[in-house]
């Protein structure tokens, strides 16, 4: 049977990449659409490794729109379209605003005028809990208040929910959602995929294998006074894998219905861990001791957040498999392959 074509933008980005992998598993054809702005060009290859299948590339802007348009409707019939390709650095937006608009709202405009002008109905969204803010009540549903957003980068996403759910307003065969990820962490078992941090890393499970392989000093924990059982923050940390097959789980909802839709789900375990929790996971799995030390909170750090995942699972058909000690493993070995290839 004809595989059913997919395109994903950033597709040689950390979940992207991971969802190539799966969605290959589940027997699409996903084409990559990525500049290497922030990804490797050797991904598409350990894709291939890992699932005996090397996914097509085009090698553009998503923002591109006239290049773009020739480009995928070369490709013939595409059956969806899954929307990674965004800058994703919080403190980095507050810095550079018009790079993260543009990059992340025109894009995004891009890729739905895409879909109009090609007749593609299926759209996927890679959405934050960002958008939640700081919460009132926990865990987190899909219905909870949308907070003012911290930083460009959380206003970028904000505005492309509304611009999806406007946009199927106007048409209304759009079938379309947001997954609100909460924080992907992790790396493929088999240690080919992973991520791979531009500069010093800004989130906490590079930061920490970075530290536990040698390349940073010490990683700093952003306070320890906070409203929590050991005053650290509280996330919901998800493998990155499970967070790739709740795409092809996402798109498999929309083929399955004969109406537009637009909708939105979390993408979390449901479970809370605070840094500290992750600290000494890690070190038990690494067997060694990580250098830390406690310093003075990050500026706009949200105290405890993590999911309500009971829509994904009623809706979805999906829910997470791969605990913390998973992800962490997988992170762990990750680092310590690049260290090996010398590819960081
Ligand atoms: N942390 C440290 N030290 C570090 C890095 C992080 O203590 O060096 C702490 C943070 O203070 C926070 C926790 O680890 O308590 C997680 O921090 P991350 O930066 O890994 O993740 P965030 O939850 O702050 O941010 C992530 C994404 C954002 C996204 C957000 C949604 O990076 O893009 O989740 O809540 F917007």
């Amino acid at each position: 049977m004809k595989r059913k074509k997919i395109l994903v933008t950033g597709g040689a980005g950390y979940i992207g990449s991971h969802t190539c992998v799966e969605f290959i598993n589940a027997g699409y054809e996903p084409i990559i659409l990525d500049n290497f702005s922030n990804s490797k060009e050797f991904i598409p290859e350990r894709i291939q490794e890992i699932t005996g299948t090397k996914p097509r590339v085009i090698d553009l802007d998503c923002a591109a729109y006239e290049s773009l348009l020739e480009a995928v409707k070369a490709e013939g019939n595409i059956n969806g379209i899954v929307h990674f390709a965004a800058f994703k650095a919080v403190g980095e937006s507050t810095r550079k605003p018009l790079d993260y608009y543009y990059n992340n709202v025109a894009s995004t405009t891009s890729i739905l005028k895409l879909m109009e002008a090609l007749a593609i109905d299926n759209f996927v969204f890679s959405s934050s809990c960002t958008v939640y803010g700081q919460p009132d009540v926990l865990p987190v549903t899909e219905d909870s208040p949308i907070k003012a957003a911290e930083s460009p980068y959380g206003r970028t996403k904000q505005i492309c929910e509304d611009l999806i759910q406007d946009f199927y307003k106007a048409k209304e065969d759009l079938k379309a959602v947001s997954l609100r990820y909460f924080n992907p962490i992790g790396a493929h078992p088999s240690s080919l995929i992973g991520e791979l941090p531009l500069g010093v890393p800004n989130n906490l499970v590079p930061y920490i294998t970075q530290t536990a392989i040698g390349l940073r000093q010490n990683l700093t924990i952003f306070g320890d006074d906070y409203d929590t059982p050991d005053g650290t923050c509280i996330r919901d940390y998800i493998h990155v894998v499970d967070l790739a097959k709740a795409h092809v789980a996402a798109l498999s909802y929309l083929e399955k219905s004969n109406n537009g839709l637009y909708d939105i789900f979390n993408l979390g375990t449901g479970t809370g861990n605070s840094v500290l929790e992750v600290v000494n996971t890690f070190e038990k799995i690494a067997q060694m001791k990580l250098n830390y030390t406690i310093g003075p909170r990050r500026q706009g750090d949200i105290v405890k957040v993590f999911a309500d995942v009971s829509k994904s699972k009623n809706l979805l058909n999906w829910e997470t498999k791969l605990s913390l000690i998973d992800a962490l493993r997988d992170a762990w070995n990750w680092e310590k392959s690049l260290k090996t290839a010398d590819i960081s």
